[in-house]
């Protein structure tokens, strides 16, 4: 199988930014980590990330016939993005909604995702593991 791991708004940031919630790991290395973890199984996958949320939008229409299933990471998009919803919504790609933080327990505006109803299923709260955890829920 291929997986697309598709990374939103800010998480590029990851490593730098609020390390106490997201750790200390930059987004390359928890890639190259995955990557690792992928290809171990014997799978294949690719990274993106953008700040962009139209760009978001094309990644997603842009995986149909090329991968298996997208795990992303919204970021804030997450929380109002109804494009990224129909853009999630147009394909027959299974996406798997991911968070590091456990966002229920933190501000209110995060407890709403507007996303998770298109998915296949949501994954959060493990850190960097849950981008692990959401990837071996396509062969489990
Ligand atoms: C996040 C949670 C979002 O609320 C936040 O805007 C992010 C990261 C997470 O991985 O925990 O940028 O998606």
């Amino acid at each position: 199988m291929k997986f697309l791991v598709l990374n939103g708004v800010n998480l590029n940031m990851t490593g730098v930014r609020e390390k106490g919630i997201y750790g200390g790991e930059t987004l390359e290395q928890i890639n190259a980590e995955l990557k690792q973890f992928c290809e171990g199984q014997g799978h294949g996958v690719d990274f993106a990330q953008t700040n962009l949320e139209g760009e978001l939008c094309s990644f997603i229409q842009n995986a149909r016939g090329k991968y298996d299933g997208i795990v992303l990471n919204a970021g804030a998009f997450t929380h109002y993005s109804y494009a990224i919803r129909d853009a999630i919504a147009a394909i027959d790609v299974p996406v798997v909604e991911v968070h590091m933080s456990n966002v229920h327990a933190r501000e209110e505006f995060r407890k709403k995702s507007v996303l998770t109803e298109v998915c296949k299923g949501e994954i959060l709260g493990f850190g960097k593991k849950s981008y692990k955890l959401a990837l071996e829920s396509f062969w489990l």
